[in-house]
């Protein structure tokens, strides 16, 4: 697809990867971050669009406020960004004959499960979050069923995720800095996956035509336990215990899935699978990616 690519939230962890992937292959590429177009404005993306000299080919959506706690509060930020800006963003990529790729999550299921959830599956989000997202697929596929919606789940990359923060902690806690222990959920489940993989894996979707939704996740499931456990022994720190703790044991304000594992059958029916999420989360920290000292945020 030779023209322009571009690329909103491009300073988020998928929409970084996309850039740098895009750029690699020789795409001419607009990387708009939050800073220079804020989607969350009709206005500002409407006058983005007319200000292009010609249209995109493709627009990637990486933009999303994903602040999980923070949407049940700022109920009108997460239903702007993620349920309104996907339909209008889509509408204007209709309008001029441009693919639209938008990305969603595991938060649109209830999380009540015990198989992997397919795209079929029924959708029940429990959290504001969930809620947002779930508008914004719809309003996507109300636009056109052609555009390809993307779920994927537990993101790591660079920048602010489960295993930065965990690294962060382990650095505080080998420096002496803190002495109370690690505590991690070990009755959530689901596929911890790569940026860097989703960002490739979006890439193939595209080049293999697909249209309409598609879960996209690293390979196997893990607790969140069970990843914190596999972060430490893989970077230096298997002598730092993690405490086992349970989801009522970790109140927060919005309700986390206990079951977030999705299906990605039909996307590896088209020849696109991630690697395994242990391969995945080697790769990521002995990348740039991957934090050196104490980071400041928790998912
Ligand atoms: N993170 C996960 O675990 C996870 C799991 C499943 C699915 N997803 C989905 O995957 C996609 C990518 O997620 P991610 O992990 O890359 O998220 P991320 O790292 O939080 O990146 C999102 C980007 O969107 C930007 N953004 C927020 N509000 C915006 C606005 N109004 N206008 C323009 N940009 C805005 C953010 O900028 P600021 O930081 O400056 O606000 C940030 O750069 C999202 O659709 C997300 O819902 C994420």
């Amino acid at each position: 697809m030779n023209g322009t690519w571009l690329v909103t939230g491009s300073r988020g962890q998928l929409g970084r990867a996309l850039t740098e992937r895009l750029r690699g292959a020789g795409r001419h590429c607009l990387a708009f971050s939050h800073e220079d177009l804020d989607v969350g404005s009709e206005d500002a993306v409407q006058a983005a669009f007319d200000a292009l000299e010609a249209p995109p080919v493709v627009v990637l959506n990486a933009a999303a406020f994903t602040h999980v706690d923070r949407c049940e509060e700022e109920s009108e930020r997460a239903w702007a960004v993620n349920a309104v800006a996907p339909g209008l963003l889509a509408r204007l990529c209709s309008e001029r004959g441009a693919r639209f790729v938008h990305v969603s999550t595991d938060y649109v299921f209830p999380g009540d499960a015990r198989e992997p959830y397919t795209e079929e599956d029924p959708v029940g989000p429990a959290s504001g979050y969930g809620r947002s997202k779930l508008e914004g697929e719809e309003r996507v596929r109300a636009v056109s069923q052609d555009f390809l919606v993307v779920r994927s789940s537990w993101l790591f990359g660079q920048g602010r995720n489960f295993p930065a923060t965990l690294l962060g902690l382990a650095a505080e806690r080998r420096s002496a800095a803190v002495k109370q222990a690690l505590r991690v959920v070990d009755d959530q489940w689901g596929r911890p996956s790569y940026a860097e993989d989703l960002a490739v894996g979006i890439l193939a979707l595209l080049e293999a035509d697909a249209r309409g939704l598609y879960h996209l996740a690293n390979t196997g499931v893990a607790s969140w336990w069970e990843l914190a456990r596999f972060c430490l022994d893989e970077s230096g720190y298997g002598d730092l215990e993690i405490e086992r703790i349970q989801t009522a044991d970790f109140e927060r304000p919005a309700p986390r899935p206990t079951w977030s594992v999705l299906d990605c059958g039909k996307a590896a029916a088209l020849g696109v699978e991630m690697r395994n999420w242990k391969d995945a989360v080697r790769a990521y920290l002995v990348s740039g990616d991957a934090p050196r000292g104490p980071v400041e945020f928790a998912r």
